[in-house]
């Protein structure tokens, strides 16, 4: 935050707020908890596998989902809550793996806990510590493999990130990984979120830019990290009157009074200030149109090899870095349309991006455009039309 609660009374509040939240009853608001952890990518089978109060839908991800945790891994889980993670990454990592999940909220450890004991997972193998991450961590150098967040990064006064980000690297075995799932600003936030002591709490006011977090992981000798951007909305957290966790209310000071609730909608959009643009859907019968040379002129960008015929191809892994490069290509093209197999994925995500870019920019000449359905539904329309479609040898 931006002024007047120190680090000790940011961490106390956030720290407050999801104790509370610990002491829901599992019943309260399961179909609400299901539907947010649903929409960051927890399959239904993972969800049946875990003690269902252990989802407090607080999540804005699913890191286990992309660690490709093995067998015997020891991995470690920063802002456990109420043990979601920690449970699924100890099915990976089997009978001979570990996982710990560090927690700064008594209430939080004991409800992951007392889930842990229906799961009949027990330390050594499953443990809950009780600490806080903007401390020393209680593990040792040098023995995990692999460590885990889910959504908590943010809920880190600036100091505290930094300390976490040290610590992380310091507890990791050479050639770990780790997987952060994390809320991230677009652009600065207005002074009146950031101050807001309930947006901080609720995962909006404490998340940094892009570059910031990047400088951040370089600083504790974290490199070589990859950004993707899930581009979730995050008004799902708000479809419950009782459970959310970008949510605010009560103080919209810096005062320590009241401690912040996680239940109420904010009165801004939280995705204006965290999710990327979604740019507008192109029809096949209008690309179709650019490609025979009927339409308008305007251009197009494979980022997925092809098969729209004339397509550029630009790689994914290196689009986001490569903007000032690709706006300068196609400043001038009104219509620039992205696709990869599946109208979600690479290439919705690098439209966003290069529609973000515009938008930062004042690039008002060209539009960033999703193919809709994605090539397959392209392919299974044109397929043997070679005025359409790059045939593959
Ligand atoms: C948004 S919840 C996410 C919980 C869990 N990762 C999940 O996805 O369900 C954030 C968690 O981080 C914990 N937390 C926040 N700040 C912390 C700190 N400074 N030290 C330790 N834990 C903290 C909270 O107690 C809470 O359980």
């Amino acid at each position: 935050m931006s002024s007047s609660l120190s680090d000790a009374e940011l961490v106390k509040a956030v720290q407050d707020a999801y104790g509370a939240k610990a002491l829901m009853a599992d019943s309260d608001d399961r179909d609400h908890t299901g539907k947010v952890a649903a929409s960051f990518g927890y399959t239904p089978a993972e969800l049946l596998s875990i003690p269902s109060e252990a989802n407090l839908g607080l999540s804005c991800g699913n890191p286990v989902g992309a660690a490709t945790l093995k067998e015997g891994e020891t991995v470690l889980d920063l802002g456990s809550g109420a043990g979601m993670d920690v449970f699924l990454a100890a099915t990976k990592v089997g009978e001979s793996g570990k996982v710990v999940g560090i927690d700064g909220s008594l209430d939080m450890i004991g409800r992951a806990r007392r889930a842990a004991c229906q799961k009949k997972f027990q330390p050594p193998r499953v443990s809950f510590v009780h600490a806080q991450l903007t401390e020393p961590l209680p593990i040792i150098d040098g023995s995990v493999d692999c460590v885990l967040s889910n959504c908590v990064v943010n809920l880190l006064p600036l100091q505290g990130k930094r300390t976490l980000f040290d610590e992380v690297r310091r507890v990791l075995k050479a050639g770990g990984r780790i997987v952060l799932d994390d809320i991230i600003a677009k652009r600065p936030l207005d002074a009146v979120i950031k101050d807001d002591l309930a947006s901080y709490v609720g995962c909006i006011a404490g998340a940094i830019q892009l570059e910031e977090y990047q400088a951040l992981l370089r600083d504790a000798g974290i490199t070589d990290a990859v950004f993707v951007d899930t581009k979730n909305d995050l008004n799902v957290y708000y479809t419950s009157n009782t459970s959310a966790c970008c949510s605010t209310q009560g103080p919209t000071s810096t005062s320590s009074g009241p401690t912040p609730a996680l239940s109420v909608t904010p009165d801004f959009d939280a995705n204006e200030w965290v999710v990327q643009s979604s740019p507008a859907l192109m029809s096949h019968e209008e690309l179709a149109a650019f490609v025979g040379g009927t339409g308008d002129s305007g251009d197009f960008v494979a980022v997925d090899g092809g098969r729209v015929k004339g397509s550029v191809n630009w790689p994914a892994q290196t689009f986001y870095d490569d903007l000032p490069r690709i706006l300068e290509k196609y400043k001038n093209k009104k219509k620039v349309v992205f696709y990869c197999g599946s109208s979600s994925g690479r290439g919705p995500r690098c439209a966003g991006w290069y529609q973000d870019y515009l938008n930062e920019t004042g690039t008002t000449t060209s539009q960033a455009y999703i193919l809709q359905g994605g090539v397959k539904a392209w392919l299974a329309k044109y397929a043997g039309d070679d005025n359409l479609v790059d045939q593959v040898s």
